[in-house]
C-alpha cells in the first residue's frame, strides 16, 4: 500500500492528455469480442477496471492483444464465446460484472463471475431481476451479491421500466436484448450515459432512442444470422478523470491548464455546465465527432467558485463527479449540497460516508444525510492537511488529493494505488502539472 504526500501548490500549468474513457472502453471491448473479425481499439483506457473486462473476454475465448494503449480484440461472432472453466474475475469493476451479466445471459453455457471484496458487497439484484425476466437462470449470494452463477440460453424480449437511473442496468438489458427474439425496450426514469447505445450502433446493431426509451432489435429468432462487425475505433479521453484536473486548476489561482481530446458526450458533460455555473474559467475548444461520441479540448484557469446544489435529474448525469464536487465544497463561496444521491452509498465505497469522514478530517463542516451531504463553504474556515482514508475507492483518493493541493500543510493519501482502478498515472500527472 503506497501513501502519497500532497503539498499546497499555487497552480496547475501545462498540457494534459487523458487515458481513454473507462465507460466507452468497457463497451468497445465487450462488443468487439461479440463481433466477427478483429477490432482495433486505440487510446483504450489504462484503467485497471477496463483491463478486468479484457481479462474476462479473453477467458470467454476472444483473442486479446494489448500493445500500449492499442488493443486488438478478435471475436467469432455473437455465438462465438466459449464457456470458461474458471470463475471470471471482474475485480473492482461494477461495469464489468453488470454489463457482462447481460451478455452471459444469452450464452448456451453456465458462467461464474465474481470480484474483489468491495465488488462482493455491491447489489446485483438490479440486473439479475430483469435478466431473469428475459429467461436467464441466475444465482447470487443472498440473491443479490457476487459471486453470480449465470446459466444463459434462449431469451425473450421484454419491456423494462427501470426503477432506478443506472446506465449499467440499462446496458445489461440491452446487451441481453441482442440475444432475444424480437424488440427489447428499456425505459429509464432519468437520462443516463448512452455509450452502450452508441457503441451498439457502431458495431451494427439496430438501436433506437426515443426520449427515455431505448429499443434494440434482437439478433435471434427471425433475425438469426444477423451479426456485429469488427470496427476500428478511437476512444476519447475520460472526462470523469479530467474533472479532478478541472477542479484542481479552478481552485488554484495561478493555473493555466490545457486538456486535449476529451470525450464530451452530452450525457456526461453536465459537469462542465455545473463548473461554468459556479464561475469556473473553463472553455471548450475544437469540438468534433468521433464514432457518435463528441470530443473536444478544454482550457481551464483559476477562478472563484460559487458552490451550488446537485439534486434530481442532475444526479445521474454527474454521478461519478460527486466526490470531487463535495471535496471542493469547503473552497467555494456557498458550499456544496448533494441531494437524491442515495446511489452513492453503493459505489466502490459508501461514498457519502467516505466523503463526510475525510472532509471532517481536513476540518470541513459537513452534515451527512441518507441521500447526500451538505458541505459548508469558505466562511466555515480553511481546510488543513490530514491523513485520508479512501476505503479502496479511486475517486475518493483522487478527490482528496485535489483538496490537499489547496489546504494548509501536508495531506497524506493512504492506499493511493487504488487510483489505478481508473487512472494509474494520476499522481504523476498531478505532480508534473503542479511543478513550476
Ligand atoms: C457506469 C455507470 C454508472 C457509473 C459507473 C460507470 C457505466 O454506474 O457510476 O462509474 O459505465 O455504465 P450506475 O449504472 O450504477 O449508475
Amino acid at each position: 500500500m503506497t501513501t502519497v504526500k500532497i503539498r499546497a501548490v499555487k497552480g496547475l500549468t501545462g498540457g494534459l492528455e487523458l487515458p481513454g474513457d473507462k465507460s466507452i472502453s468497457h463497451r468497445y471491448a465487450m462488443l468487439a469480442a461479440l463481433a466477427e473479425g478483429t477490432s482495433e481499439l486505440k487510446n483504450f483506457a489504462a484503467a485497471r477496471d477496463c483491463h478486468s473486462t479484457l481479462g474476462c473476454m479473453k477467458a470467454l475465448g476472444a483473442e486479446v492483444k494489448v500493445d500500449g494503449t492499442t488493443v486488438k480484440v478478435t471475436g467469432s461472432g455473437l455465438r462465438g464465446l466459449k464457456s470458461s472453466w474458471r470463475t471470471l474475475d471482474a475485480e473492482n469493476s461494477g461495469t464489468t460484472i453488470r454489463l457482462l451479466s447481460g451478455i452471459l445471459s444469452g450464452q448456451e453455457f453456465t458462467t461464474k463471475i465474481t470480484g474483489d471484496s468491495s465488488l462482493q458487497m455491491r447489489p446485483m439484484k438490479r440486473v439479475v431481476g430483469p435478466l431473469r425476466q428475459m429467461g436467464a437462470d441466475i444465482r447470487a449470494k443472498d440473491d443479490n451479491f457476487p459471486p453470480l452463477e449465470i446459466r444463459g440460453g434462449k431469451l425473450s424480449a421484454i419491456q423494462y421500466e427501470m426503477p432506478m437511473a443506472s446506465a449499467q442496468v440499462k446496458s445489461a438489458v440491452l446487451l441481453a436484448g441482442l440475444y432475444a427474439d424480437g424488440e427489447t425496450q428499456v425505459t429509464e426514469p432519468a437520462k443516463t450515459r448512452d455509450h452502450t447505445e452508441l457503441a451498439l450502433a457502431e458495431f451494427g446493431a439496430r438501436v433506437e432512442t426515443r426520449g427515455r426509451t431505448v429499443t434494440i432489435q434482437g439478433m435471434a429468432g427471425k433475425n438469426d444470422g444477423a451479426s456485429l462487425k469488427a470496427q476500428m475505433l478511437d476512444v476519447p479521453g475520460d472526462l470523469s478523470s479530467a474533472v479532478f484536473f478541472i477542479a484542481a486548476a479552478s481552485l488554484l489561482p495561478e493555473s493555466n491548464l490545457y486538456i486535449g481530446n476529451v470525450g464530451l458526450n452530452p450525457t456526461r458533460s453536465a459537469i462542465l455546465d455545473f463548473f461554468k455555473g459556479m464561475g469556473a474559467a473553463l472553455s471548450v475548444l475544437n469540438l468534433s465527432g468521433k464514432q457518435g461520441e463528441l470530443v473536444g479540448d478544454l482550457a481551464v484557469k483559476g477562478a472563484t467558485l460559487k458552490g451550488g446544489l446537485i439534486s434530481g435529474e442532475l444526479v445521474p448525469l454527474l454521478i461519478d463527479e460527486l466526490p470531487m464536487l463535495a471535496a471542493l465544497g469547503p473552497f467555494t463561496e456557498r458550499g456544496i449540497e448533494i441531494r437524491d444521491a442515495g446511489e452513492l452509498r453503493v459505489k466502490e465505497s459508501d461514498r457519502i460516508a467516505a466523503l463526510a469522514e475525510n472532509l471532517k478530517r481536513m476540518g470541513a463542516t459537513v452534515e451527512e444525510r441518507p441521500d447526500g451531504l451538505r458541505v459548508e463553504g469558505r466562511s466555515a474556515g480553511k481546510l488543513h492537511g490530514a491523513e485520508i482514508e479512501p476505503h479502496g475507492d479511486h475517486r475518493i483518493a483522487m478527490a482528496f488529493a485535489v483538496a490537499g493541493l489547496a489546504a494548509d500543510g501536508e495531506t497524506l493519501i493512504r492506499d493511493a494505488d487504488c487510483a489505478g482502478v481508473s487512472y494509474p498515472r494520476f499522481f504523476e500527472e498531478l505532480r508534473r502539472l503542479g511543478e513550476k
